[in-house]
């Protein structure tokens, strides 16, 4: 710039460096202006929507303008153009959901947001489980794998006290019953039946006589569990607590009470019975 533009506009004072200066130059006009209605519209904005926070709520705003209620009706039209699909699953058999295209379609896609939602936490957001929590993906069941079984243990849960019909069983503590050399007999045999080189298998041939009189009762001559007790298959490799030695021996000394919640409080029986469909056409529904 210039001396001449200096003279006309002059400097803030500002100087370094002996001579460098620093002009006065007014803010261009447009800006200016931009600038005033930007304050106008915030202005106006506080007075038409909700804005300034008060002690118990924000100023509601002249327009009446709630972004709770925006969401409340969102949620009220899906619902509303759901009603009909809704209403038909229903009124549906369990069996024959899968046959009906459109209404397994939705059934699936519904199913999938409630898994997301409400079981992933415990079933993990593949249905893949974890350790006391079972894997939904495969064909070995606790409690029983078709769609009637899978929807009632989604209504009434498992060994929890929110529900009457919740599904019951309880193994003992077998610490309290056994003696340590029984427990140790009918480890080896448990890990011999689930086709594992036994810790000492001169201990397995005792170990079954215990088996079959304690623990037949529950989990089958043969180990292939009881889905009314929701006893597992002891003679798979497929474990909901852990197939090697300790940790079987902690599941017989101090047995397990695996906890599931029930929903039919919790969620509409259009979305049981959509979330049930959805785990029994996951891979191993029967
Ligand atoms: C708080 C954890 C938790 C949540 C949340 C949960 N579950 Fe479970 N679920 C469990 C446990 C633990 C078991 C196994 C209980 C047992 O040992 O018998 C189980 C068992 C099951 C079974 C029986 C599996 C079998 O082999 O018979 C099904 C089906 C099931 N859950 C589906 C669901 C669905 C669907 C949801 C969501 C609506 C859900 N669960 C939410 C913990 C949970
Ligand atoms: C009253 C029925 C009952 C009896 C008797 C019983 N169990 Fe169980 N057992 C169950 C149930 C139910 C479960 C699942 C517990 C849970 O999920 O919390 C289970 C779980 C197990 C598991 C865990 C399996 C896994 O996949 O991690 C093992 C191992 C086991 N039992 C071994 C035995 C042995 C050995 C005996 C005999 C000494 C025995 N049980 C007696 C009902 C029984």
């Amino acid at each position: 710039m210039s001396d001449q533009n200096k003279d006309q506009v002059g400097t803030t004072g500002h100087k370094w460096d002996e001579d460098l200066e620093e002009y006065n130059n007014p803010l261009p006009k447009w800006w200016v202006w931009v600038f005033y209605i930007t304050i106008i519209w915030g202005i106006g904005y506080t007075i038409a929507y909700p804005a300034w926070p008060m002690i118990e709520r924000a100023t509601p705003g002249l327009l009446g303008y709630s972004s709770r209620a925006e969401v409340a009706a969102d949620i009220a039209a899906v619902d509303a153009a759901n009603a009909p699909i809704n209403a038909r699953l229903e009124a549906t058999e369990l069996t024959e959901i899968e046959a009906d295209a459109d209404l397994n379609t939705y059934a699936n896609n519904a199913g999938r947001a409630v898994f997301q939602t409400f079981c992933a936490q415990c079933h993990g957001s593949g249905a893949q489980g974890a350790k006391g929590y079972p894997n939904l993906l495969d064909d070995d069941w606790l409690w029983g794998g078709d769609i009637a079984a899978i929807h009632e243990t989604v209504s009434y849960g498992i060994r929890n006290d929110q529900s009457d019909m919740a599904r019951y069983s309880e193994m003992p503590a077998f610490g309290e019953i056994l003696e340590e050399d029984e427990i140790d007999q009918v480890v080896n045999y448990v890990l011999a039946l689930s086709g594992q080189a036994p810790n000492d298998a001169t201990l397995v041939d005792a170990g079954e006589e215990v088996y079959l009189s304690s623990c037949a009762a529950c989990h089958a001559d043969d180990g292939s569990g009881d889905t009314d007790q929701g006893a597992p298959n002891l003679a798979d490799a497929i474990w909901l607590y852990g197939g090697d030695y300790d940790t079987v021996k902690a599941t017989v000394t101090n047995s397990r009470y695996g906890v599931m919640p029930a929903w039919d409080t919790r969620l509409s029986e259009a979305e049981i019975r959509a979330v049930a469909a959805y785990v029994h056409q996951l891979g191993g529904g029967q």
